[in-house]
């Protein structure tokens, strides 16, 4: 028999796995796993991030206003969990995990180059939700590994064995 649900948080599924990368003012270079993110325009391209305030990444978002998205393989899933578990607030948990670090090209703030796909944003708004604040990037580049890339010019998911 059908019966209501009580607990309404995070009902909708799926949820994707990513890393938002970024940097404060000081240059301290951080990242965090989020899973309250989707696409929100495809034009101009726009993506959309939930981070809650506690976190030590918010500041650094609100700080330098721009993010990146990184996806997830597979084979990252031990540096997923710690990242998702611990703070930049603490330690620097990029180099406890010996992460490959790159620069953006658009935007001042760390790429993970362990991640097939990185996507550089810059902040164009933000929207408190509640427990979060949905950042609203407007999609700057976007890097992909090599043999990933389509004709098109897209990305083909169907290589990536996402988390
Ligand atoms: C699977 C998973 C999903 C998560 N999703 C989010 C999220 O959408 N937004 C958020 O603010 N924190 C999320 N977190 C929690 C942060 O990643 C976690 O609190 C992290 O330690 C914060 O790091 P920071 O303090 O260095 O920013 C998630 C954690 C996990 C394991």
């Amino acid at each position: 028999m059908e019966k209501k649900v009580t607990n309404f948080k995070s009902c909708l599924k799926a949820m994707p796995n990513i890393l938002v990368s970024c940097r404060n003012e000081k240059g301290e270079d951080n990242a965090l796993a989020v899973a309250y993110a989707c696409n929100c325009s495809y034009d101009p391209p726009m993506v959309m991030v939930g981070i809650v305030p506690s976190r030590y990444s918010y500041h650094m978002v609100k700080e330098t206003g721009v993010f990146v998205v990184n996806l997830v393989p597979e084979e990252l899933k031990k540096e997923f969990v710690y990242l998702g578990s611990h703070s930049g607030r603490d330690e620097d948990k990029l180099k406890a995990l010996d992460m490959k670090i790159g620069e953006g090209d658009k935007v001042n703030a760390p790429v993970l180059l362990d991640c097939p796909v990185n996507i550089e944003c810059t902040v164009v708004d933000s929207i408190k939700t509640g427990s979060h604040e949905m950042f609203v990037g407007k999609v700057e580049c976007v890097h992909a590994k090599e043999e990933l890339i389509m004709e098109d010019g897209s990305i083909d998911y169907a290589k990536i064995n996402l988390l």
